[in-house]
C-alpha cells in the first residue's frame, strides 16, 4: 500500500489538547471500516521521520476525520496545522470491527480518546438519518479523569450515554468499566461489548465479558512504527501462545483471544 499526500480540510481544537481533523481521501475511505485506522504525518517533514497511527473517527463525503489528543511531537505539530496543508497518509489499514446484526442489546465502551473509533461504528450500523435504528437498544459508556476529557459527548446526545470521570466532575465518581457492571447488576446485559481506551480498562472489560460469556470486541491500541506487519512492533500475544502484529491481525480483536500477561 502506498503512502499519498492529502489535503487538510478543517483541524478544530474540541478540548484541552484534543483536536478533530478532516482530511480529504477519497481512496482511502472508499474501503474504510470502523476500527480500521491510518498513518499520518505532517508533509512534508523530516522529523518526526516516522508516520503515527490514527483511528478513523468519521467518514464524510470524501474526507475523513481523526480525533487526536496532543501527547508528543506528531500531535504537537498536528495540531498547529490548517486547511490546504498538506500531509502524508497512509490507510485504511487493519482489521476493525465485525458488525453483528443478530445481537440487539450493544455497549460501547470508550476511555478518553478511544471513544474515536466507536462513534464510526455508531454512526455506520446503528444509526440512521433519524439517528437510531429502533430494533436496537445501545448503551455508551463513556470515561475519562474529569469532564473536560469527556469528549464528543454533543455526539451522543441521541443515544443512552453514561459517563464516568476519575475525580467525578461528571457522572459517575470511578472507573468506566465500574460503571458498565454497576448497569448490568441492574439488569441490563449486552449481547455485544465494543470497546477502545487504555490497556487497563480493556482488560478489565474482557474479564467481565469471559465471566458473563459475552462477545466482547477490543481494540488494541499498541505502539506502531509502521502499520503494516514490517516491524514486529506492535506484537499481541494470543491465548494460543502466538505473537502477532496488531497493525495487521488487529487492532480490533475478540477479547477472548488475547493473552493478558
Ligand atoms: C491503532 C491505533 C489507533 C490510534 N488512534 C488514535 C486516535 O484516534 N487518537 C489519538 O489521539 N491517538 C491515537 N492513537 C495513539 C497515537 O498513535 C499516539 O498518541 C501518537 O502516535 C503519538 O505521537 P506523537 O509523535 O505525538 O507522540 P510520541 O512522541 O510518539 O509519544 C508521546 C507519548 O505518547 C505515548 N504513546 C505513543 N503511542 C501511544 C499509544 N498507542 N498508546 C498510548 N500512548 C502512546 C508515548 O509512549 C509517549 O509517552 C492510536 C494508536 C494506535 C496504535
Ligand atoms: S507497526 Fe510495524 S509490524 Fe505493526
Amino acid at each position: 500500500m502506498s503512502d499519498i499526500e492529502a489535503k487538510i480540510l478543517y483541524n478544530t481544537q474540541v478540548a484541552e489538547k484534543c483536536f478533530r481533523m478532516s482530511i480529504l481521501a477519497p481512496d482511502i475511505i472508499k474501503n474504510a471500516s470502523p476500527g480500521q485506522f491510518v498513518m499520518i504525518k505532517p508533509w512534508p517533514c523530516l522529523d518526526p521521520l516516522l508516520m503515527r497511527p490514527f483511528s478513523i473517527h468519521r467518514i464524510k463525503d470524501n474526507s475523513l476525520e481523526i480525533l487526536y489528543m496532543v501527547v508528543g511531537k506528531t500531535t504537537f505539530m498536528l495540531s498547529g496545522m490548517s486547511a490546504s496543508q498538506k500531509l502524508r497518509i497512509r490507510g485504511p489499514l487493519g482489521k476493525g470491527f465485525k458488525f453483528n446484526q443478530n445481537k440487539k442489546t450493544v455497549f460501547f465502551v470508550a476511555g478518553g480518546i478511544g471513544v474515536a473509533p466507536l462513534i464510526f461504528l455508531l454512526e455506520k450500523y446503528y444509526l440512521n438519518k433519524n439517528n437510531i435504528f429502533n430494533d436496537y437498544q445501545l448503551y455508551f459508556f463513556l470515561g475519562a479523569s474529569t469532564k473536560d476529557m469527556l469528549f464528543c459527548r454533543d455526539d451522543l446526545s441521541h443515544i443512552n450515554a453514561m459517563f464516568a470521570t476519575d475525580n467525578g466532575s461528571k457522572g459517575f465518581y470511578g472507573q468506566v468499566t465500574a460503571l458498565m457492571d454497576k448497569t448490568m447488576q441492574s439488569g441490563i446485559s449486552p449481547d455485544i461489548i465494543y470497546s477502545c481506551g487504555p490497556a487497563p480498562m480493556l482488560r478489565s472489560l474482557a474479564e467481565t465479558a469471559l465471566k458473563y460469556n459475552i462477545e466482547c470486541q477490543l481494540s488494541m491500541e499498541e505502539t506502531m512504527a509502521c502499520g503494516i506487519g514490517a516491524c514486529l512492533g506492535c506484537a499481541v500475544k494470543l491465548t494460543s501462545g502466538e505473537y502477532v502484529a496488531a497493525c495487521q491481525k488487529g487492532p480490533v480483536f475478540m477479547a477472548k483471544e488475547i493473552q493478558w500477561d
